[in-house]
């Protein structure tokens, strides 16, 4: 019942991928994944060594750039980013338009599409100019924005950036911080978080990541593009999952579950449940960002609480997971999201953040992506094809 005369007639042959299961949409030079190894490298670099030595910012750079910033080069990027994170007034009210309990996603999402009215001055993206202070706009003003949504969710007031402070720094006491009371960051919070961050930064042709190229190929602008991306990350199937993570965990709890009669309900795919944080459409073996977030989530969740009921609970579902057959056969090992959500719940941020803290991440890896498509002088709108399968021709009847 397909039709596929017409692009056979075209081009001689047809490509069926949904999902792009199989298809590469694109040649890249940023991230290398083995998703059979559990390999991950962003520009050659191990994720490994990259989490445990050099930070956010530096990432940032590198994935954007294509190396490693030098000390000067990191402290100009440093500075510059730290010097444009004021957000216009009017751009401020926007968010007094928004639901008392609307989430942060979609708010961070419509702000990001307003700077193209804001910055209309940069739009042009085959100017070198305007694309490199639009990128420095979206590293500076991203945490502002995401820690203004959060502020608006909790109805408490919201802070001007304090440019004494780092990328991360900031964004922090953005979110915690109140006015008139100094805000004491906690080094080890920083840290943690600014690794989580590494970790996000970029993951090749994810599905939100994808979406920036396509909106991006039509000549769309970062903004706008970026945008689009932020919506795409908003799905549970995708930076969603960190959030449904927590509430899966809370549900065990509440409901008093053995982690057996939970991995029962999984594997008889009771109500389309899923063992959410677990699974991944490249790696089929261990996420190696799952392994440094697992590590963290031990040091951190030890700090800022001494344990957590939830870790443990995660703790053996992972264990039970790893030895039963339903996840063997199918190779489903826990991703990053597994453990990512604990974290955040430690540090402060309710499960509405968690995806805003994922885009925060994400940001370096869809500007680098943004940037290497426009670059790239063969770059194509996207315009996937379709194989139709509705009525080929009908003559209409009348009422
Ligand atoms: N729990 C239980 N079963 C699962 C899970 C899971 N988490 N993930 C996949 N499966 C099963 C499927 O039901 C399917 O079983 P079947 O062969 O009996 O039909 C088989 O494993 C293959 O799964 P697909 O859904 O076909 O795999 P796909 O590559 O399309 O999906 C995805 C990958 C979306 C990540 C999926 O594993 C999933 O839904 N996981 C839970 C959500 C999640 O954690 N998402 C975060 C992804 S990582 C990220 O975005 C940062």
């Amino acid at each position: 019942g397909l039709n596929i005369g017409p692009l056979l007639k075209e081009t001689g042959v047809v490509t069926y991928d949904p999902g792009f299961m199989n298809t590469a949409n694109t040649k890249s030079a940023i991230t290398y994944i083995d998703g059979a190894e559990g390999i991950l490298r962003y520009r050659g670099y191990p994720i490994e060594q990259l989490a445990e030595h050099s930070s956010f910012l530096e990432v940032a750079y590198l994935l954007i750039y294509g190396e490693l910033p030098t000390d000067g080069q990191l402290n100009d990027w440093d500075q510059n980013i730290r010097s444009h994170t004021m957000l216009h007034e009017d751009l401020k009210s926007f968010f007094s338009g928004f639901p008392r309990d609307a989430h942060p996603m979609p708010v961070l999402s419509s702000a990001v599409s307003a700077l193209s009215t804001f910055y209309a001055d940069s739009l042009d993206p085959f100017d070198e100019e305007q694309v490199h202070i639009s990128t420095i706009r979206l590293m500076s003003k991203l945490p502002v924005i995401a820690a203004y949504a959060f502020k608006k969710s909790l109805g408490q007031p919201m802070l001007y950036p304090d440019n004494s402070l780092n990328l991360t720094e900031n964004f922090l006491r953005l979110c915690f911080g109140v006015p008139a009371e100094a805000y004491e960051l906690d080094d080890d919070v920083v840290k943690a978080l600014d690794r989580l961050l590494i970790l996000h930064a970029d993951h090749e042709q994810n599905c939100s990541t994808s979406t920036v190229r396509l909106v991006g190929s039509s000549h769309a602008n970062m903004f706008a593009s970026i945008s689009a991306g932020i919506n795409a990350l908003y799905g549970p199937l995708h930076g969603g999952a960190n959030e449904a993570v927590l509430n899966m965990l809370r549900q065990i709890q509440t409901e008093g579950l053995e982690p057996e009669t939970f991995m029962d309900k999984v594997k008889n795919k009771e109500d389309g449940v899923k063992l959410m944080g677990f699974g991944h459409r490249v790696y089929k073996n261990y996420d190696p960002r799952a392994r440094i977030a697992k590590a963290a989530a031990d040091e951190i969740l030890g700090k800022v609480k001494g344990g957590d009921e939830l870790l443990d609970i995660a703790i053996r579902l992972e264990e039970r997971a790893l030895a039963d057959e339903y996840f063997i056969e199918r190779k489903l090992y826990p991703n990053v999201d597994f453990y990512t959500g604990l974290i955040y719940k430690a540090m402060g941020f309710p499960e509405k953040m968690f995806t805003v803290l994922f885009a925060l991440g994400r940001l370096p890896g869809w500007i680098a992506q943004w940037r290497e498509m426009i670059e790239d002088k063969s770059t194509k709108i996207g315009r996937p094809r379709q194989v139709y399968t509705g009525e080929v021709q009908r003559d209409y009847p009348g009422i």
